[in-house]
């Protein structure tokens, strides 16, 4: 029941039918028995700052998820940001501080990794191979560096994105081998598909699979469906794959724990 002394949280988008969070955070709640509820918020990207402006008045407002196409103008209304998002330049995640501080951070790039442990997969010390150069794919590029990769490789279709991608993490983490490439998996111990290649009907593959050895691990992000086609050729050229929910399911529980939900 809601009550005067349950905590809000929110989900903000335009549009914001499709929206997901609610229908995973609300049973969240109910299962730690938390006195909390998360509603959906329209917000037009033109009322972006007064409905910040609300968000630090609102005394019992603890914090949002943020999707499109909100996740980099909110990132500058903060008034601090933790590494990833301060390194990408976009948020998906708000907290409310009692102060009323707005505290935002991405966690697109920590719930790929998370899931990938939680799975017995280790990013630290590999040789990764990663497809595309989109929203997703900066997230998680500069989060596998973070966590030590060795090596990261970039390829996209449209080729500038990828270097200026990879320009960008090797600044922010001199120390990993990033660069730009092709999709030759040679070389690399772990693949990550980050293109939407795979999400419709008919898509081509991201790859060339043909080059796939069996001491490859393939990964995705694409949870809808669940076995994309490059999923499944992955597993009949003998690879270990990794599927898109992890990263989803993981990054839950990180959400959680920076919106303080229960605490
Ligand atoms: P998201 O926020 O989900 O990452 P995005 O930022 O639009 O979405 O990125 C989509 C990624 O899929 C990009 O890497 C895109 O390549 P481009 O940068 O060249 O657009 C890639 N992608 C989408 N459609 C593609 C296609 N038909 N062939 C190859 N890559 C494609």
């Amino acid at each position: 029941m809601i009550t005067g002394k349950t905590k809000l949280y929110g989900i903000i988008a335009d549009p914001i039918g499709h929206v997901r969070a609610p229908m995973l955070f609300n049973p969240l709640f109910a299962e730690r028995g938390v006195d909390a509820v998360m509603v959906p918020f329209h917000v037009k990207p033109e009322k972006l700052k007064a409905w910040a402006d609300g968000l630090r008045a609102t005394e019992n407002f603890g914090g949002i998820v943020i999707t499109v196409p909100h996740k980099l103008e909110i990132a500058k209304l903060c008034d601090e940001l933790g590494t990833a998002g301060r390194l990408i330049g976009a948020i998906n995640a708000l907290r409310r501080d009692p102060d009323g501080r707005l505290i935002g951070d991405m966690f697109d790039g920590k719930g790929f990794v998370a899931g990938m442990r939680h799975q017995g997969f280790e990013v630290t010390g590999k040789r990764i191979l990663l497809l595309g150069a989109g929203g997703a794919a900066r997230a998680i590029a500069f989060e596998l560096a973070a966590e030590g990769c060795e090596r990261l490789t970039i390829q996209n279709r449209t080729m500038v994105k990828a270097e200026e991608l990879a320009a960008a993490v090797k600044s922010a983490y001199p120390k990993v081998d990033v660069r730009a490439g092709s999709d030759d998996p040679a070389g690399h111990d772990t693949i990550v598909n980050s293109t939407s290649l795979g999400l419709k009907p008919g898509d081509p593959l991201p790859m060339d699979v043909s080059r796939l050895t069996p001491d490859m691990l393939v990964a995705e992000i694409i949870m809808d469906p669940v076995e994309t086609p490059l999923l499944q050729a992955a597993k009949q050229r003998g690879c270990p794959v990794h599927y898109g929910r992890h990263m989803l399911d993981q990054q839950i529980l990180l959400l959680a724990d920076f919106l303080r939900v229960g605490k």
